[in-house]
């Protein structure tokens, strides 16, 4: 039985940062941030934004009245939770109407938790076929004004719902993993922005893709000639073609080229909002299937997870009869074509008022956000 990505839409919040504009307020090239990190612009996250409320703007575009009632589990991964005790995903399941009689859980292994659901939803549906899941991951990127992180920042979900005879792709078996207890990058409970060892971080993504990339191949005894692309997790989008030049060496130069060309495709959309943390290797995807003119179905593409921590794995996904028609490429590119720009001192006000929301009774400025879902504020300890 096929099982794999049956929909699949995206969200982020309608405003950005220009990210040449951002380098010359922090009296740096724009080439460095364009080129060296490989990003255009910067989702910039309202406070009436926060990951419930993103997976919910995106989980929605793909819920309907014929699927609801199939839905039996809810994953939701994030590490922008807003709770230690009720997870994320119980308050997606009430604010889409979902079945009560089903099961909802948050996931958390850094960047890593959306494949650990997507992996854990296959499962589920080879051993219950008619079940559909949910899988969402939803995140906001931040590492401060003036840091180094800060060009590598962003924000937004992905959702998608896993199935028996999906119609984009199917999830191949086996994967392969790699984990290690290493601080690369974390964020301790008492801070709002993570603390990072940046380059460290960029060397063990790519430590961590060698080894999974390998034992792969080790296991199928297959080439990386077998694969019409290969996708990655985008912290930034030079870290994913850092990660390809890596191992071009396996394959031979017209198929080299290829990868390379394939992934000029894949980081269209991360490079107009960065780094979507869980969510972003299927940002890479989503950007692949919507703007590559060279997929056909019955093609292979490898995809490479990485979670800081840290966990990688490496797998393979088939794509499927008619695979364009279900991505709904028109939706996918609105989200970004809706946006506004923001100057550099609106984007650092917008900034400073996302978090800290750790005080009771605050009100949101809801007027600001047409999202379907916002937060407009809490009250008596609870979010509204
Ligand atoms: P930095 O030290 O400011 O940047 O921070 P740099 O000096 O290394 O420059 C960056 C690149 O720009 C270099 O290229 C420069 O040569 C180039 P590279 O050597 O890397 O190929 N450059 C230029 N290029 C063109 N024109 C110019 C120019 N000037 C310089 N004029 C760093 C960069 C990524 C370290 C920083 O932004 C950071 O710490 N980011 C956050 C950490 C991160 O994203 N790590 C990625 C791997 S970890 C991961 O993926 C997990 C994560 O998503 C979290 C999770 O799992 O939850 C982060």
């Amino acid at each position: 039985m096929k099982v794999g990505i049956d929909r699949i839409r995206f969200y982020t919040p309608r405003w950005y940062v220009d990210m040449a504009k951002l380098a010359k307020a922090r009296h740096e090239e724009p080439g460095k941030y364009l080129i060296g990190i490989g990003q255009s612009k910067q989702a910039v996250i309202p406070n009436t934004q926060d990951a419930v409320t993103m997976a919910a703007n995106a989980a929605d575009q793909i819920i309907n009245d014929n699927n609801r009632d199939q839905i039996d589990l809810v994953l939701f991964g994030t590490e922008s939770g807003i709770d230690n005790s009720k997870s994320a995903a119980i308050y997606l399941q009430h604010l889409l109407q979902l079945r009560a009689d089903i099961q909802s859980v948050e996931l958390k292994q850094a960047c890593y938790a959306m494949t650990a659901g997507i992996q854990l939803a296959k499962d589920h549906v080879l051993a219950h076929p008619a079940s559909k899941v949910l899988v969402v991951g939803s995140d906001i990127a931040r590492y401060g004004l003036h840091t180094a992180g800060e060009p590598t920042q962003g924000g937004g979900a992905v959702a998608m719902i896993i199935s028996a005879d999906p119609k984009i792709l199917a999830i191949e078996e086996p994967s392969a993993h790699y984990t290690a207890d290493i601080m690369d990058f974390w964020r301790p409970l008492y801070a709002t922005e993570a603390v990072v060892d940046g380059k460290y971080s960029s060397q063990e993504y790519i430590d961590f893709f060698d080894r999974t990339l390998t034992e792969y191949q080790t296991k199928t005894k297959s080439s990386l000639a077998d694969l019409q692309a290969v996708i990655f997790h985008l912290p930034y989008t030079k870290m994913g073609l850092k990660a390809l030049k890596s191992v071009l060496n396996r394959t031979d130069e017209r198929h080299a080229n290829q990868l390379l060309r394939e992934f000029e495709y894949s980081r269209i959309f991360s490079r107009e909002v960065g780094n979507l943390y869980t969510g972003s290797l299927y940002l890479s995807l989503l950007s692949l299937l919507v703007n590559s003119e060279n997929l056909k179905s019955g093609q292979k593409i490898g995809l490479f997870s990485y979670g800081s921590g840290a966990e990688g794995e490496f797998y393979v996904a088939t794509l499927q009869t008619n695979f364009q028609t279900a991505i709904e490429s028109g939706s996918i590119k609105k989200v970004l074509e809706d946006r506004e720009e923001l100057s550099i001192s609106e984007y650092e006000t917008m900034f400073n008022s996302q978090m800290p929301l750790t005080n009771d009774n605050f009100v949101t400025n809801d007027k600001l956000d047409s999202a379907k879902f916002y937060l407009a504020g809490q009250k008596d300890q609870q979010r509204l």
